[in-house]
């Protein structure tokens, strides 16, 4: 069915129009959109939904967030374009912040809630945020609204708490008075503005004609395709599958690595080769697996699992073996400077890389942390440099400014992120920088170990060897450090 901007009479209810007419709503700026949460996932996704015409208010708890938004500041700065976008859209009006929900959400036709789902210290779920938003919408919400959840979360968490709660503040209906969907973010931090333009969203409701709507406003508002699911849960499945599928092959390539250091066997070189077969994906091991999602997610599942009496069983000790991976590393280390003729305690160890993936500037649930914290216990010296911190204070201790102040006179050097800043390292050059006899631990696949012994350090890698002069013809691909 075509619509012509003309022919629209607006309904205060979105649910009374068809999927065409919100992309000609959305196109005429009449399409209202709040959005729940301005951080690494909402802030973008009120930008995209600004820039598509849409009129967006972004809702948050933080006052500084919304001061920032409303002055058309994206802290984000290690995500390239947003930027633009969010002071473009603020500028022209289209964009907009606030600390209280209750002024706009009964003026919304899509709710989004992109608020914090993490795991507590018991690593069970924390839906505290999802919880607190729901009461917020189900206290606001006009007949006809749609909610759409973009947070991560286990199947069911969208009908038994998001729909529940909403339904019983509201006194509505959800998939009569109201729509309720899941569409959940798949994009990767670092590359959003550009994940948000291509990479396929998936949609799954309570009933068909909301995610019609859900579907129609994604497709347009961000050009995406929309892959349709059965329900919100099965949505939120197919989130979780695919990062437990990485975090779980992850796992498989750090046992890999903790058994073929034993064997002398060079677990980077295998796993090349063996990519060269048409159905083997290359995975590959490092110092752990860190960011917002890998290592919470499987608690999701874990949980409910437990709760529902099938316990998955793998997905539980891949965190296990995931887990262990910084000890592994801390082990390498006092390899490493035993081979120099030093222990642990009293070494000066540069720690290059305390981000959780390369080239973001974030450290939540970053590895290195326990890195860190385990080599000061052993009364290591620990300086620092990561880029996205420099000058900065993190994990307790100030970022060097340069990477040269880092490793200056250090008997030891650990890769702990693969920047790209990182990878540039001449080994000649570094060998120059640190103390005469030093070793390189290197847990994102960041130098050819032959290099490193060839420049005169001694050389640990997980599930690296580096006894011979053999220098692969396959250098490792750019994923090989991107552990989350
Ligand atoms: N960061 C990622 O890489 C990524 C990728 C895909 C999915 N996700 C999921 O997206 C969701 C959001 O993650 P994020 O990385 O954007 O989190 P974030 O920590 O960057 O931002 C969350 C924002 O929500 C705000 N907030 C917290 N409680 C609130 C409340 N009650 N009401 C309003 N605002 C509130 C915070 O102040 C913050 O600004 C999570 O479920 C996460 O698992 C994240």
């Amino acid at each position: 069915m075509k619509t012509s901007q003309r022919e629209i009479k607006r309904s205060h209810s979105i649910l009374d129009h068809s999927p065409e007419e919100v992309v000609t709503l959305l196109k005429k700026h009449e399409l209202r959109i709040s959005i729940l949460g301005l951080g690494r996932i909402g802030l973008p996704t009120a930008a995209v939904f600004a820039e598509a015409g849409a009129r967006v208010t972004g809702i948050d708890i933080d006052e500084e967030v919304v001061r920032q938004t409303n002055a058309g500041i994206s802290r984000l700065t290690d995500e390239p374009g947003l930027d633009l976008v969010v002071k473009k859209n603020v500028a022209e009006g289209r964009l907009s912040a606030t600390l209280r929900p209750e002024t706009m959400l009964h003026d919304s036709d899509f709710i989004v809630m992109c608020v914090p789902t993490p795991v507590d210290l018991a690593k069970s779920p924390d839906y505290g945020a999802i919880r607190a938003v729901s009461h917020s919408v189900g206290k606001s919400l006009t007949k006809g609204s749609i909610v759409i959840v973009e947070s991560t979360v286990g199947p069911g968490v969208v009908e038994d708490i998001v729909g529940s709660i909403i339904e019983s503040e509201s006194g509505m209906k959800a998939g009569r008075d109201f729509g309720l969907a899941s569409c959940p973010e798949r994009s990767d931090p670092g590359s959003i503005m550009k994940n948000m333009h291509s990479v396929p969203r998936i949609v799954g409701s309570t009933d068909v004609h909301c995610g019609d709507l859900v579907a129609a406003l994604y497709r347009e508002g961000l050009g995406v395709e929309v892959v349709r699911v059965s329900s919100p849960k099965a949505a939120n499945a197919v989130k979780l599958t695919e990062n437990l599928f990485r975090d779980v092959n992850i796992a498989l390539a750090n046992e890999f690595a903790l058994l073929y250091e034993k064997f002398g066997i060079d677990t980077v070189e295998v796993i090349n080769a063996c990519a060269t077969k048409y159905n083997f994906m290359p995975h590959y091991p490092g110092a752990g697996v860190g960011g917002p999602c890998l290592p919470s997610n499987s608690y999701y599942l874990i949980n409910e699992g437990i709760k529902l009496g099938n316990i998955p069983y793998l997905i539980r000790l891949a965190r296990e073996v995931n887990d262990r991976m910084p000890d592994h590393m801390v082990e390498l280390t006092a390899e490493a400077l035993n081979e120099i003729g030093r222990t642990v305690s009293g070494a000066r160890i540069a720690v290059l890389g305390i981000a959780y993936k390369p080239d973001v500037k974030d450290i939540q649930l970053s590895p290195i942390e326990r890195i860190i914290t385990r080599l000061r216990e052993m009364h290591a010296v620990i300086e620092v440099y990561d880029p996205m911190f420099a000058g900065e204070e993190a994990m307790g201790l100030i970022v060097h400014k340069t990477m040269e102040d880092a490793v200056r006179g250090a008997n030891c050097v650990i890769v702990g992120t693969a920047h790209a800043e990182f990878k540039k390292i001449n080994l000649a050059s570094l060998s120059r920088m640190t103390a005469r006899k030093a070793a390189i631990v290197d847990g994102r696949g960041v130098f050819v170990p032959a290099d490193a012994k060839k420049a005169g350090f001694a050389f640990r890698g997980v599930g690296r060897v580096a006894l011979s002069a053999f220098r692969p013809d396959t250098r490792p691909t750019a994923s090989t450090s991107r552990q989350a």
